[in-house]
């Protein structure tokens, strides 16, 4: 079997572009493996997988599940509201408590950038991170990737927008890295206190202006306005931000082609999209959920293969 580079998967950022076409093929077997009436498959029986959750989940956390049970792991889930987090335990406590029940993976979402790299640092297990604060959310890229693949024939040399809350997303950090290493062009869009100081070193167009990035792009991915992660007013209004960048049906309508409209959820209908938009013919929002559990198949089973030093 080829390999993953790496035996966590922590970023975006150090994966290299052969790891990337390597987890597309293999979760294109798996797509058509969870397209047969027998969806599940032994490759990871006797593995036993711990989903760890510091955060709120719906997507990630059901996908990665399902994703294991079809793989035949033993699975458990924790999550942080009602565990002992709540009595002061620190985070690499309950890991290694979580480890002490031999467990060979860990999935692990948290508010702090940098919690999954701390634990592959001190833990014997791989590591997965299903997003670390604003820092990267690599699954999520890996999906969004495969979708874009998956709908246009190819990744290279398309034109996507991200549009949105970029400074509190992880979402557009893997992706910028993700369609970059796989040849796209990367625009970012949004008003500019929501882009950080540093995007332009990270080779990214930025255009201040909805109605010119749309007629620039062939994808358009939509992002939440991240109010939990905002202590402080970044617009005047939620009216004002979705008069002016909220995605609508008039403004495709004014496009002269079709783009694809992505969305990682959750989506906030009426704020950064439009239900006339996110439930249309050029939405591929649902897609990339559907994609997310064969990724994260493959992403489970690549990792699996490389084991994890003793
Ligand atoms: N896209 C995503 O990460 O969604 P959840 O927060 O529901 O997992």
């Amino acid at each position: 079997m080829s390999q993953l580079s790496v035996p966590h998967l922590l970023g975006i950022k150090n994966l290299s572009v052969q790891d990337l076409e390597l987890i597309f093929q293999t979760a294109d077997n798996f797509k058509d493996v969870i397209n047969r009436p027998i969806k599940k498959v032994p490759s990871l029986r006797d593995i036993t997988i711990a989903n760890v959750f510091f955060e709120n989940s719906t997507r990630t956390r059901l996908s990665f599940e399902l994703a294991e049970k079809r793989l035949s792991a033993d699975v458990i889930n924790f999550s942080s509201s009602s565990s002992s987090v709540k009595k002061g335990e620190t985070l690499l406590d309950t890991v290694n408590n979580i480890l002490a029940m031999k467990v060979d993976m860990v999935v692990i979402r948290h508010s702090s950038p940098g919690a999954p790299h701390f634990l592959a640092k001190y833990i014997k297990a791989n590591i997965i991170n299903a997003g670390d604060g604003t820092h990267e959310h690599p699954t999520q890229a890996l999906l969004d990737a495969f979708s874009i693949k998956e709908k246009l024939g190819s990744i290279a040399g398309k034109k996507v927008v991200i549009v949105g809350d970029i400074l509190h997303s992880r979402v557009a950090l893997s992706n910028i890295f993700a369609l970059q290493k796989l040849g796209a062009e990367v625009m970012v869009c949004g008003p500019n206190t929501l882009l950080p100081k540093y995007i332009g070193q990270l080779g990214v167009k930025v255009e201040l202006d909805i109605d010119k990035a749309l007629a620039w792009c062939d994808v358009a991915n939509i992002l939440r306005i991240q109010l939990e992660r905002q202590q402080i007013k970044y617009f005047p209004s939620l009216r004002e931000y979705t008069l002016y960048y909220g995605v609508n049906r008039q403004r495709l309508d004014a496009l002269d082609k079709p783009i694809t409209i992505m969305h990682p959820g959750p989506i906030n209908r009426g704020v950064e999209i439009h239900s006339d938009v996110a439930d249309s013919e050029h939405s591929i929002i649902l897609e990339q959920v559907e994609n997310g559990v064969a990724i994260r198949m493959a992403v489970l089973y690549l990792l699996a293969g490389a084991g994890i030093e003793q």
